[in-house]
């Protein structure tokens, strides 16, 4: 676990609020294994857990297979340390004819000082649903979604 200090606790943790108008898909902590060799947790380790949560919210959506299409936007704010408890929200910004557009925002809390956040990525992403041939197919509807 992380060997973060009171003090830096203080600075990096600096009264984030988490979103409320979006949806909570994913927690989880990073582990030693995920590290790049400065310490910090891979990039590609975050991108992976991104990928997977912003394709909760479609699943429901698509009912079947799909695949990521695009990634639209991919910003990293601030690093991710070993041990940051990682809190994935996610809402729908596009639903087309045959893709859902995600935006996913994921922020740190402190392991040893629960209920202090902040934002340390948010990316866009584009899940198309798929057949079985791995074509493009129209979306299903949820029920309660809307038109
Ligand atoms: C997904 C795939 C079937 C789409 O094929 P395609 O011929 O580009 O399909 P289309 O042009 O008809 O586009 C399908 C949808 O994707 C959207 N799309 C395609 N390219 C896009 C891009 N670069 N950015 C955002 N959306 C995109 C289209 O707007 C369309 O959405 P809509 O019907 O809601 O308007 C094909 O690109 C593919 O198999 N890609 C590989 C997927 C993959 O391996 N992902 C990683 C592992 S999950």
């Amino acid at each position: 676990m992380s060997s973060e200090s009171s003090a830096e606790a203080d600075t990096r943790f600096l009264h984030g609020q988490l979103p409320t108008d979006k949806e909570l898909v994913l927690k989880v902590i990073p582990m030693p294994r995920d590290c790049n060799p400065s310490g910090d947790i891979f990039g590609g380790w975050v991108m992976a857990q991104v990928d997977m949560a912003g394709a909760v919210v479609p699943a429901r959506y698509v009912g079947g297979r799909m695949a990521t299409v695009a990634v639209n936007q991919f910003i990293f704010k601030q690093p991710v340390r070993v041990g940051d408890i990682l809190s994935f929200f996610a809402s729908v910004t596009r639903i087309g004819t045959t893709s859902i557009t995600v935006q996913v925002e994921v922020f740190a809390e402190s392991f040893r000082a629960q209920g202090r956040y902040f934002k340390v990525t948010e990316a866009s992403l584009t899940y198309v649903a798929l057949d079985e041939a791995g074509k493009p197919r129209p979306l299903e509807r949820p029920p309660g979604a809307g038109k």
